[in-house]
């Protein structure tokens, strides 16, 4: 039985995304910079995030707010809009500054994946400090990136890694 279930790909996005971040935590240690997640979802990611790295200034940029009540971010911290606006007006706001970009903006729809990782790629190297991690649920292509392998625990193509030149 070699077809990938659902719940086979659920498992083992989540288990990427877990592996990856972690992985990430210990990259960042010691650089300056701020935090962007980009998808708030329900939080899980944002609420891993701001426990693993109390001392950094976590942004996080969702069209909406849909988390456990425990999850909202702080005043000033969550920037609402789209995201093909918002990473565009932060390209001013916050230039070469983000030393972690974790975008978790993934859906069930092939077509709308595509126009995301459109966005994201467009947009992000802008705000990108140098040696910048960025983790992705889908591939992107950011100039001034070079793509990392995936630590252990991480499924090779569950996650995608980039760090900036
Ligand atoms: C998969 S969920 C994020 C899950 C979250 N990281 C978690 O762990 O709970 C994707 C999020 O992307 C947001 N999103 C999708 N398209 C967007 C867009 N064009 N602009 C801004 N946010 C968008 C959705 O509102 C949703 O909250």
């Amino acid at each position: 039985m070699n077809q990938l279930t659902r719940l086979d790909k659920l498992l083992f996005r989540l288990e990427a995304q877990y592996a990856c971040l972690g992985w990430a935590f210990g990259e960042i240690t010691g650089l300056p910079g701020i935090v962007f997640e980009m998808g708030l979802g329900h939080g899980r990611t944002y609420d891993h995030l701001r426990t693993h790295l109390p001392d950094r200034d976590i942004y996080v940029l969702d069209r909406e707010i849909d988390c456990f009540d425990d999850c909202t971010p702080p005043d000033g911290r969550l920037i609402l809009g789209d995201i093909d606006d918002t990473l565009t007006a932060s390209a001013h706001r916050f230039p070469r500054q983000v030393i972690l970009a974790h975008a978790d903006m993934g859906t069930y729809d092939e077509e709308r994946n595509i126009a995301m990782r459109a966005v994201l790629s467009r947009r992000l190297p802008a705000v990108l400090a140098p040696q910048a991690i960025v983790l992705s649920d889908m591939p992107l292509e950011l100039a001034g990136t070079r793509p990392l392998p995936l630590p252990a625990g991480a499924r090779e193509g569950r996650y995608f890694l980039y760090r900036n030149g």
